[in-house]
């Protein structure tokens, strides 16, 4: 199983409701590596997507604990339980873990890989991704950096100059979801 996410410098990722970057070539990774893909999410990252709709092209699993939620052609999962159910049959490098905060401190322990984009910069946020660099069992595998000319913060319509990175961290001995 894999996760994506894009951090700042505290590695903030979100901040009501909201992410705090947007870096086109960004969006441009997470489509590249997620289409065709089976993409899981929490149902409050789904309401920050554009018509509170399931990403296109990728089949979506929404985690939500309400028996009565809809978001069709999505799937619906109440438990980590029935999501091993869920996942039996898909190849395991098939999958992204792709937020939000509660989402990915859940699925963690069992992520072998992390598609981590590292923005420096700093802004106010009030949900955190855990510190891959002090993570037990966690590595760095490669980093790049780059810039981005035409980068927007969350709230302000002006593009700024903004430095990232997209970086690749394993987890030596992930957890297994179904047993
Ligand atoms: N920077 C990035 O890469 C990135 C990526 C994604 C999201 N984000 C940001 O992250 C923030 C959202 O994160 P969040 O932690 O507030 O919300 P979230 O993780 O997206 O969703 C939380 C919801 O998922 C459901 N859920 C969680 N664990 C569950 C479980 N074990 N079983 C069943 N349902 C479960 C619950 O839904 P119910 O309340 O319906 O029961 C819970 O309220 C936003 O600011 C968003 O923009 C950032």
């Amino acid at each position: 199983m894999n996760l994506i996410v894009a951090v700042d410098n505290n590695w903030g990722i979100g901040f009501k409701d909201h992410l705090l970057f947007r870096i086109h070539e960004d969006l441009k990774r997470f489509r590249a590596l997620t289409i065709g893909k089976t993409v899981i999410l929490g149902r409050r990252t789904l309401m920050t997507f554009p018509g509170c709709r399931p990403l296109e092209k990728r089949m979506n699993i929404v985690m939500t604990r309400d028996k009565h939620f809809r978001a069709e052609p999505a799937w619906i999962c109440h438990s980590l339980e029935q999501l091993g159910r869920f996942l039996y049959n898909i190849p395991d490098d098939g999958i992204f873990v792709i937020g939000g905060a509660s989402i990915y401190e859940q699925f963690l322990p069992y992520c072998r890989t992390a598609y981590v984009t590292r923005i420096e910069q700093s802004a106010e946020a009030d949900r955190y991704f855990p510190d891959l660099d002090r993570q037990d069992g966690w590595s760095l595998i490669s980093c790049q950096d780059y810039i981005s000319l035409d980068a927007q913060i969350e709230g302000r319509d002006e593009q700024v100059e903004l430095q990232y990175s997209f970086c690749v961290y394993e987890q030596e001995k992930p957890r297994r979801l179904f047993l």
